[in-house]
């Protein structure tokens, strides 16, 4: 069952004190935007990002503590997405805080590391619930809201946060390598579907990225990794695609300096 509960923090306060990402009108300016995974390391990092853009922010994680850590000015929501219902839930705190929804970003996810053959069935069925089910039961619970977005002449768009994995999917990683291929694969799909409204879905695939998420493992410990990318810089290379009206953020686009 999802715990359900709200919160408003403080609007208008500032933000993102040290930032060199500029300021300016853009899509995100007075958007209602909500961001999954705001608790963890690139959610909150884009979540800063997206309110130095003046976008008003519902925040999800399952953790309130840490998500009212961010200190960004916005509506909380705590769920957990394993729950079919949540996604509704979350559609509609958004549409009550807001009025409109622009833009969901889901940057929630989930890890397992281990060999197919040996892969408990719980980590199996949450790897899925979390990684793929739920941006497509909240893309389809905020698609009337989306559609509302973009006949209003607004720019509405759905981000996945699929990952590298998803274009060359990994040994020991086979699960979560499927669970994000499937993400990809029904987001690309859906953009097609979606394009003539006028939404856009697009997938971001940052290779290994220093969040600490491969320690947080459901199961199973990773296998020696090279370092990784910098959260702040794959954030930043995210929000700048969402304001340039990108369709594609394949892995190739994070080894690029990022113009913002
Ligand atoms: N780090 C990388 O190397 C990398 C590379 C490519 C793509 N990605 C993807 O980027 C996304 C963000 O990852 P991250 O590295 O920032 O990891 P992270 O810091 O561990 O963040 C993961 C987020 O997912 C949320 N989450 C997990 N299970 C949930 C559930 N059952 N219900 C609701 N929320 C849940 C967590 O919330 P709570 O823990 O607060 O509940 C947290 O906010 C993930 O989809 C990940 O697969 C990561």
């Amino acid at each position: 069952m999802t715990s359900l509960t709200d919160s408003a923090l403080p609007t208008g306060s500032s933000i993102l004190a040290g930032s060199s990402i500029l300021t300016g009108s853009s899509i995100l300016t007075g958007s209602s935007i909500l961001v999954t995974g705001a608790s963890g390391v690139l959610g909150g990092e884009i979540a800063r990002l997206l309110a130095a853009k003046g976008a008003r922010l519902v925040l999800t994680g399952r953790d309130r503590t840490r998500l009212e850590a961010l200190g960004l000015p916005g509506s909380l929501i705590v769920a957990d997405l394993r729950d079919p219902a949540a996604a509704d839930a979350l559609v509609e705190h958004a549409l009550d805080a807001n009025g409109t929804l622009d833009g969901i970003v889901n940057a929630s996810g989930v890890v397992a590391f281990g060999p197919a053959s040996a892969i408990g069935d719980d980590t199996l069925e949450t790897l899925f619930a979390v990684n793929t089910l739920a941006p497509m039961r909240l893309l389809r619970a905020g698609s009337v809201a989306l559609t509302a977005s973009a006949a209003a002449g607004r720019e509405p768009f759905v981000l996945t946060l699929s990952g590298v994995v998803s274009e060359v999917p990994t040994a020991h990683m086979a699960a979560y390598s499927a669970s994000k291929a499937a993400l990809a694969a029904w987001g690309k799909a859906t953009g097609r579907e979606l394009r003539r409204a006028g939404i856009r879905v697009f997938d971001a695939r940052p290779g290994h990225t220093e969040t600490g998420l491969v320690s947080r493992a459901l199961e199973g410990s990773a296998p020696k990794l090279a370092q990784g990318l910098d959260p702040a810089l794959v954030a930043r290379r995210i929000v700048a695609a969402i304001v340039n009206g990108e369709r594609d953020l394949p892995s190739a686009a994070f080894a690029e300096p990022v113009v913002d």
